[in-house]
């Protein structure tokens, strides 16, 4: 076995190949910048994308729209969500419910391509139906079904909320399910094709995926991020907040990235619906709060901002409280996820490398009574 290409947390290695997304120059899905997917598509085109290789044209986008639309969640499994205990993490519930929609799948163990788009469409469906009925229980509400005519956005706001939203936070959500759409080989995403890759099937793959997601090093960081401007609390305290924190070894979350070290092109984009939203709802004080720990992180210790540090205060500017937060990622990167799994069960090789032993040396066994 070969020593020299040990790099702990696997940090710069090629774990396998990939054609649904780039990070060189930018951020691309499947060869579209994500510049131009956010200015001129919404989230269900670039589903389609990321699932299938293309963007549809009108005929195949309605279609996906309908079939999207046609997907259900059975009452059994909303029953089984509505009694586990209150206070459980939605994440969890977000994991919980994975696993059980696969109970009610008639072909959970096809990993036919077919059988796991069909599959993919469903739980794309059914995530957002399952967090917001969670959501609405634990506040004594009953749940609101989607509209067949609204977008994945819309509805999710609608069936949280009650009440029709505001059409710039829709596509301000919107945007933000199309940045946290897909992102090569990260933690969750490498997960799910480990899993995949023992030809276990799409449901056991996105159930382990939502568990790698939900740590605060990864999804996780996006409600932390909030305890962080919630914490500093005004913008006359940003900078020593953060000099503070810095000389106290702190991690700074929503800050610093494993493979964008000069800045993750997702946060500039999410930072001008923050910008646009903040002044809508009336939130001046808290971009510009925003902006002086930014420029204090990047300035002391050369980390920009990820996704997580926009997308924290775009949600609170919607009125979302935080534990929504790392749910909300779920319900987007579910489409990578999947994606994912299709491509790796596509030309599966078992995914099991090596470890460097560090244990003690070869030892004798000492009788129990002896020992
Ligand atoms: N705040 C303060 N210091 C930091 C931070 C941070 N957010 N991130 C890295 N550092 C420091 C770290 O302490 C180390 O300093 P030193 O060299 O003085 O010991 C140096 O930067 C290198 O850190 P590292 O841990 O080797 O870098 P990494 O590539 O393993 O870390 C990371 C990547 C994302 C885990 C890390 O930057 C981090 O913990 N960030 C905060 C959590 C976060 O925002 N996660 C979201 C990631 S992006 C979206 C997603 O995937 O969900």
């Amino acid at each position: 076995m070969n020593d020299d290409i040990y790099r702990p947390g696997l940090e710069g290695v090629i774990a396998g190949e990939t054609a649904i997304s780039a990070i060189s120059d930018g951020l691309r899905y499947r060869g579209y910048s994500i510049e131009d997917l956010a200015a001129n598509t919404s989230f269900e085109e670039v589903a389609y994308l990321i699932l299938r290789g293309d963007l549809p044209n009108a005929e195949q986008f309605h279609q996906f729209r309908q079939r999207l639309s046609a997907v259900q969640v059975d009452d059994q499994i909303l029953n089984i969500i509505a009694q586990l205990p209150n206070g459980t993490p939605l994440m969890d519930v977000l994991r919980t419910g994975t696993s059980l929609l696969s109970h009610w799948e008639t072909d959970v163990t096809d990993n036919g391509r077919d059988a796991n788009l069909n599959k993919s469409e469903r739980l794309l469906s059914q995530l957002p139906i399952l967090l917001s009925a969670r959501y609405r229980y634990e506040q004594g509400l009953s749940a609101i079904p989607p509209d067949s005519k609204k977008s994945l956005a819309e509805n999710l706001l609608l069936m949280l909320h009650g009440e029709t939203p505001d059409p710039s936070h829709v596509r301000a959500m919107d945007i933000s399910l199309i940045l946290y759409a897909e992102h090569e080989y990260n933690a969750s995403t490498f997960t799910s094709r480990v899993v995949c890759s023992t030809l276990s099937d799409m449901h056991s793959s996105i159930t382990a995926a939502i568990g790698a997601l939900k740590g605060p090093l990864h999804g996780g960081a996006n409600e932390r991020v909030m305890e962080v401007l919630e914490d500093v609390g005004s913008p006359g305290r940003a900078e020593s907040w953060v000099r503070d924190a810095l000389a106290r070894k702190v991690r700074i979350m929503g800050f610093g990235h494993r493979v964008y070290k000069t800045g993750d092109p997702r946060a500039q984009l999410l930072k001008n619906w923050c910008v646009k939203l903040a002044t809508k709802e009336h939130h001046r004080d808290m971009e510009k709060m925003a902006d002086i720990i930014e420029q204090a992180v990047t300035g002391e210790k050369g980390l920009p901002p990820n996704l997580d540090w926009p997308s924290a205060r775009l949600y609170h500017y919607m009125g979302l409280p935080v534990p929504l937060y790392t749910p909300l990622f779920v319900l987007s990167r579910v489409v990578g996820w999947a994606a994912h799994v299709i491509e790796q069960l596509e030309n599966n090789r078992l995914i099991r490398p090596r470890s460097r032993y560090t244990g003690p040396d070869h030892r004798d066994v000492i009788s129990l009574s002896e020992r």
